[in-house]
């Protein structure tokens, strides 16, 4: 057993405490160039510092949010008061965490459109060094398409062995990594295909974690949702989605996970939080029932800032309202009464 296992399970525990979920604010200086753009902000290293200032200095989201999970540039960079962001979000109480994947790529060997996700050289050293700046926990994602004859075993079987090694290489720094095996929404597939396609997905992760070692209790998962495809005729009602997501969950994840914290993947915010709910109404499971959400913790609350410090407390709102509808759907008492009050 690694030296360093109980501090492992103590972060990840902590990362998934009742009531509580991690904000993905891991976009990639690219990808947040493209969100600040699509709301006619022009993109800069300032503007991007200034809109995950507003996040980061929410007052009270800690009662919410575990964790913040940053991006390379994110993490070296402070408040405008000069306080580091790591140091902000321990004031609030919430856990550093850091994105250490270099991004999915296209699989040699795969099928068209495949990816293997990148950054396994060099992580030992970068995760030494993250874990100096105060990061506890990490992420990793793997992207898995459903197609036309996709996913292919080589893309399954390959990203599922780079998980598993960046996961040992966490655990070995002290770090929690968050496992992140994300079978895309994009599609007309139906919700069979994605329960299909997710068990294969996570069955080949939970081996591999296996063979290279990774101890469970210090890990978190990151699914997707059982969904049909974006672009199928035929969407599941939010209960049938939350019982085929927590059947498959149940017969892959091993109860040592301390928990499952699910990422948004292009869903609304209020379906977000509505499937959570549901699934956590279905009753006691043997982990957690969270969230990790990146767009849908923070689309309306980036529209609502619009690149002007004069918005950042009406931001700072709607995020904090988000946060917590998704904090009370960890208990299954998310309503459309809760969700009004923002209103209100
Ligand atoms: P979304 O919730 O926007 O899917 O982002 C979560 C995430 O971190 C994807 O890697």
């Amino acid at each position: 057993m690694a030296s360093n296992a109980a501090e492992l399970e103590k972060i990840a525990r902590a990362m998934v405490a009742r009531g509580k979920g991690i904000l993905a604010a891991d976009e990639s200086s690219g990808t947040m160039g493209k969100r600040l753009q699509s709301i006619k902000v022009q993109d800069s290293v300032e503007l991007r510092r200034a809109y995950r200032e507003m996040l980061f200095t929410t007052k009270g989201a800690g009662e919410y949010v575990s964790g913040a999970i940053l991006y390379d540039e994110t993490i070296r960079q402070s408040t405008s008061a000069g306080k580091s962001f790591v140091n902000a979000l321990k004031d609030e109480g919430i856990l550093t965490g850091i994105k250490v994947d270099t991004g999915a790529k296209p699989l040699a060997g795969g099928r068209k459109g495949e990816t293997i996700t990148e950054g396994l050289d060099g992580l030992r050293e970068r995760l030494k060094e993250y874990h100096t700046n105060g990061a506890r926990f990490a992420k990793w994602r793997a992207v898995i398409t459903i197609g036309n004859g996709l996913p292919s075993r080589a893309a399954i079987e390959t990203n599922a062995h780079a998980l598993a090694r960046y996961a040992s290489l966490c655990q070995e720094a002290g770090i929690v990594p968050i496992v992140e095996p994300e079978v895309l929404m994009d599609g007309d597939h139906s919700i069979e295909r994605c329960q299909e396609v997710t068990e294969e997905t996570l069955n080949a992760v939970y081996e591999q974690l296996f063979v290279q070692n990774v101890l469970l209790e210090g890990t978190i998962l990151k699914p997707n949702m059982i969904i049909a495809g974006a672009s199928c005729k035929t969407q599941a009602t939010m209960q049938q989605v939350a019982e085929a997501t927590i059947k498959t969950l149940r017969r892959c994840v091993p109860g040592a996970v301390p928990g499952i914290a699910f990422l948004s993947g292009g869903q609304e915010e209020e379906d977000s939080t509505a499937h959570l709910n549901a699934m956590n109404a279905l009753g006691p499971q043997p982990w957690e029932v969270s969230f990790s959400y990146g767009r849908a913790l923070q689309h309306s609350a980036l529209n609502k800032w619009a690149g002007k410090a004069e918005n950042v407390k009406a931001a700072q709102t709607i995020y904090l309202h988000r946060a917590k509808m998704n904090s009370l759907a960890r208990s299954a008492k998310y309503s459309e009464k809760e969700e009004k009050k923002l209103a209100a």
